[in-house]
């Protein structure tokens, strides 16, 4: 069956249809790259998989990241699942909702800001798929925006003053603005900070886009509040409304978002009251 493509937002964005992700081949990886490289997102709805399957099927695309544990989150490292899966829920290890003192819950809650999956990990990430178990009545939709439009946008003047500038990027800094998740020192030192360049190449396409959002600590030689004034006007230009994609989730979809082209970020819903349980995999740019 051919894949057909529904474009659901004027800059990127598209719902993909005659795709089975149960069954991986080196030609749907082909059609699936073409089709990231072209939308940024995709959305790939009624993908009746389970977690293996997800695994499967993103092993096609390179090497898989494995998550941290995360303390009070239901298993990162859960036999249930492969070691590559990253639950993306408000479940704890028992299966119960998590409770407002809940330390995983303090982590999850800085994805309400935007960002970029892995930007703080040296190895980076190109795709990240989301698969949807449980989700709520309403809220928790996923938010995007496409940086390789964000960029194109620029006057060139902030175009050539962006070039050959890199970011600190960690972990810690965007935990550190939302949610009071406190590290502890053991994971302080296992997850240290990255640096990239402010604008990146996407090697399939050679299309700029802009590396940014909350993971970013400051400006390799600048300032920290000049550099923090900098990455604030390029996030006000980028996450503009008419700039947002929000997906409103349904079961079976799995939502495939290439780290290169884009930010996103999560929205509220009762997470003290209704379940939402995604799997996500993510694969890494670069090699350990
Ligand atoms: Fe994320």
């Amino acid at each position: 069956m051919a894949i057909h493509a529904r474009q659901l937002h004027p800059l990127f964005a598209a719902e993909l249809t005659g795709v089975d992700t149960s069954q991986p081949t080196p030609e749907l990886r082909a059609d699936i790259e073409r089709m990231i490289d072209q939308h940024g997102v995709c959305v790939l709805p009624g993908q009746n998989i389970n977690a293996q399957q997800q695994v499967d099927f993103a092993r096609l695309f390179g090497a898989l990241e494995r998550p941290p544990q995360v303390r009070g989150s239901r298993g990162a490292r859960d036999a249930k699942f492969p070691p590559e899966i990253f639950p993306i829920t408000n479940l704890t290890e028992d299966g119960q909702i998590q409770t407002e003192d809940n330390a995983a819950r303090a982590y999850r809650l800085a994805n309400a800001l935007w960002h970029t999956d892995s930007t703080f990990r040296q190895t980076g990430a190109t795709y990240s798929m989301l698969h949807a178990r449980v989700v709520p009545p309403h809220g928790a939709d996923t938010q995007f925006v496409d940086t390789r439009a964000a960029y194109d946008r620029l006057p060139d003047t902030m175009k050539s003053r962006l070039e050959g500038l890199e970011a600190v990027h960690s972990i810690w800094e965007s935990r550190g603005k939302l949610g009071g998740y406190t590290p502890t020192p053991e994971e302080l030192v296992a997850r240290p900070p990255a640096r990239h360049p402010l604008v990146k190449v996407n090697p399939n396409t050679g299309r700029r886009s802009l590396l940014i959002a909350s993971h970013v600590s400051h400006i390799i030689g600048w300032p920290e509040a000049e550099g923090r004034a900098l990455i604030d006007e390029l996030m006000e230009l980028a996450t503009r409304p008419e700039m947002i994609f929000s997906h409103q989730w349904r079961v079976g979809d799995m939502v495939i978002w290439d780290n290169r082209s884009t930010m996103h970020r999560a929205t509220p819903f009762e997470d003290g009251v209704y379940v939402r349980d995604l799997t996500r995999v993510t694969v890494r740019e670069f090699a350990a």
